[in-house]
């Protein structure tokens, strides 16, 4: 037994003294949401750290993927994947959309856009993909398909703060992508979110959907949402972003040592980059494949007994809860890839102030 329990993550967080004026600022001018100068300055920042145009940000994930199918008027089916966390379906349940569930490919995990055109009917008005672990969907492939079907694109860029593919960030591809700032992400404001959308006009229907759709103090043109960022997360992120190099590079570093120490474990495969320039190492999921001494559920509860907390991320799939399980496109046979990767995926611990010593532990006790 490891003296302390190892969590797959462990938020990051600067020091409070480091925060203390921000707080004293908030405190000074007592403003404390409805866009406050925190949130205008997070804006600000996150647009250019991300390399994208215009940034709204929201109290969570969840509320922006529900505001972005609202701000493109979704209506009737979506395809999507069941390899995900359960917020992408909800998100559609939610704005009382239809998901239809297509099958991911093997190497990446993401949205398999081979499977997508089959899944469209006369109902199909988006696709809500997800670039999973941080690995960029096939972008131009989907953003092909969506073009010949007419189709809006929502990206579920949960997992992907900071990456980018051939041609920048991978936040610029279809017509918004969603981010997550919810603790456990690569940059966290606690809780937290975005949309990322390329002109100033559906940014402002944005900010308007999020303010319950008030345009002004006396006119309400749609029925939107509390869905704010307030200042006090505004302002943590602010100082969240100055750390943000060296967060990227330690995790760089845990992710290069992983590759290194199971390289030669038989039955361990770790997931290859989907290729990404810039990758931002947020999970760091293993397969294990039946020439492993053990199953996958085995490996977890033996890395459990020595206090080392992996997650089955994801399993069970998003498919497999009740409020999905009946469409006919959450049956198994039609999700072979993900099935068998629920089955197979462990996703070991990864951030910053993980030591050497304890990632030491968790490669020999998979090692050994
Ligand atoms: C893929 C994915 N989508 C959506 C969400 C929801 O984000 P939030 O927790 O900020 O609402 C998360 C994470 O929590 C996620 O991992």
């Amino acid at each position: 037994m490891t003296d302390k329990p190892i969590y797959v993550t462990q938020p990051y967080l600067p020091s409070l003294d480091e925060f203390t004026p921000y707080l004293r600022q908030i405190w000074d001018n007592k403003i404390l949401t409805n866009g406050g100068p925190f949130h205008q300055q997070l804006e600000k920042a996150l647009c250019e750290y991300l390399g994208v145009e215009h940034v709204a940000l929201f109290s969570n994930g969840t509320l922006a993927l529900i505001t972005a199918l609202q701000a493109l008027r979704v209506s009737g089916e979506v395809i999507t994947t069941p390899y995900s966390f359960v917020a992408t379906a909800h998100s559609l349940l939610w704005h009382g959309n239809k998901p239809v569930f297509v099958d991911v490919e093997p190497e990446t995990l993401n949205l398999d856009p081979a499977k997508i055109e089959a899944a469209i009917t006369p109902q199909t008005t988006a696709i809500m993909p997800v670039h999973c672990y941080g690995n960029p969907c096939d972008v131009d492939a989907i953003q092909k398909i969506a073009d010949n079907y007419n189709l809006k694109v929502i990206y579920d860029a949960a997992h992907a703060f900071g990456v980018q593919c051939h041609c920048g960030s991978v936040l610029n591809h279809g017509d918004l992508s969603v981010l997550s700032f919810h603790a456990t992400k690569v940059f966290n404001t606690f809780e937290g979110g975005a949309i990322i959308c390329p002109d100033a006009k559906t940014k402002q229907r944005i900010d308007h959907l999020k303010n319950f759709g008030f345009v002004d103090e006396t006119t309400v043109v749609a029925p939107g949402i509390n869905g704010k960022m307030s200042e006090i997360n505004a302002a943590f992120g602010m100082l969240q972003l100055k750390h943000m190099p060296a967060v990227m590079q330690r995790r760089a570093e845990i992710d290069a040592t992983y590759r290194e120490g199971l390289k030669g474990v038989k039955g361990i495969r770790c997931l290859p980059k989907a290729g990404q320039i810039v990758a931002n190492h947020s999970y760091f999921p293993v397969m294990v494949d039946a020439d492993y001494p053990f199953s996958r559920d085995e490996l977890y509860q033996r890395l459990k007994d020595h206090g080392i907390y992996g997650r089955r991320y994801f399993y069970p799939l998003i498919t497999d809860f009740p409020m999905y399980r009946g469409l006919p496109s959450a049956a198994r046979s039609n999700l072979p890839v993900a099935t068998a990767a629920a089955q197979k995926v462990l996703c070991l611990p990864i951030y910053p102030n993980l030591s050497s010593d304890a990632q030491g532990r968790v490669i020999d006790l998979i090692g050994g």
